[in-house]
This record gives structure tokens, sequence and C-alpha cells, in this order.
């Protein structure tokens, strides 16, 4: 997870607590409230949550378990961005906007219609033909916003 993700998490997260209180009883609202913004609750944001309220890792996890709370995205399609130095080029920029704009999803996110998970990356080790993406197992290169155009419109 990149700096700024957990930044916009950690955010997120103290406006919920903001809302809904700093007591054991908020735990589950707001659990509810990340699912529902980014499709899963993430492992930073559950840390984020036992901080700001004060709880531990089995107050967290037992609500998780019982109200069957998603701690993993559940998205058809991973979409990749390699955020290291040679692929953050210009494009890479316009490309993670196309993507956004088209599922209507932040990187970090889950689609409202579980199609696409949007995640940052490290390096995945084709530096010489950047920008680098990948869509699930198979991966893409020299990646211009036109062509993530064409590579989105054949994901069904
Ligand atoms: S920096 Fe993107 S593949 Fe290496």
């Amino acid at each position: 997870m990149l700096l700024e993700e957990k930044i916009r998490t950690s955010e997120e997260v103290k406006k919920l607590v903001k809302k809904y209180g700093a007591s054991q009883s908020s735990i589950l609202p707001i659990l509810k409230a990340i699912q529902k913004k980014y499709g899963y609750v993430s492992q930073f944001a559950q840390n984020e949550v036992m901080r700001l309220l004060n709880v531990s890792y089995i107050d967290v996890n037992n609500v998780i378990s019982f109200h069957k709370i998603l701690d993993k995205p559940q998205a058809k399609y991973t979409i990749r961005i390699c955020q290291s130095s040679s692929c953050r080029t210009k494009s890479k920029d316009q490309i993670i906007k196309t993507i956004e704009r088209k599922f209507n999803v932040k990187i970090g996110e889950v689609s409202k219609d579980n199609k696409i998970f949007l995640k940052s990356t490290g390096c995945l080790g084709l530096c010489h033909l950047s920008p680098v993406i990948s869509i699930n197992e198979r991966v893409y290169t020299q990646v211009t916003p036109k062509k993530v155009e064409k590579l989105l419109g054949i994901l069904k």
C-alpha cells in the first residue's frame, strides 16, 4: 500500500471515528462503512481502527468474522499499476485516471460491481518496458492511455 493510500485510509477512519464515536460499539459501523467505501477492509484499515478505538486485534477480528466483513478484495479482475521509479511517467497518471473513470474506482478500492480491484504495486521486473501494469496474472508493457482503454474494453 502506497503512502498516499495509507494517508487516505487513515483520514477516512478518523472521519468515521468522529462520526460513530471512539468506543467498542463503533467497531461494526466503522468496519461496515469502510467496506462500503473500499469494497473490503484492508489490514491497514483494521490497524487504524484498533489504534484509534484503542481496541484489540481480537475485538476487530471477532466483528469481521461474525458479521462476515470482507477483509480481502473480492473482485473478478485485479489491476496492478507499477508505481516504482521507471514506471512513474506522465502517462502513468493518465492510465490511472482512465481506469478510475471507467470503473468509478480509486486505487486501493474494489469497484461497486466487484469487477475491478485497482491497486498499486512495486516493480514488476520489466522496467525497460515501462509503464507496466498487470491484469490478474497477465502483465502488459509499454502501456499507454489508449492501450489501457482497449484492454479495459475486453474485461467482461
Ligand atoms: S519500475 Fe515498473 S516494472 Fe520496474
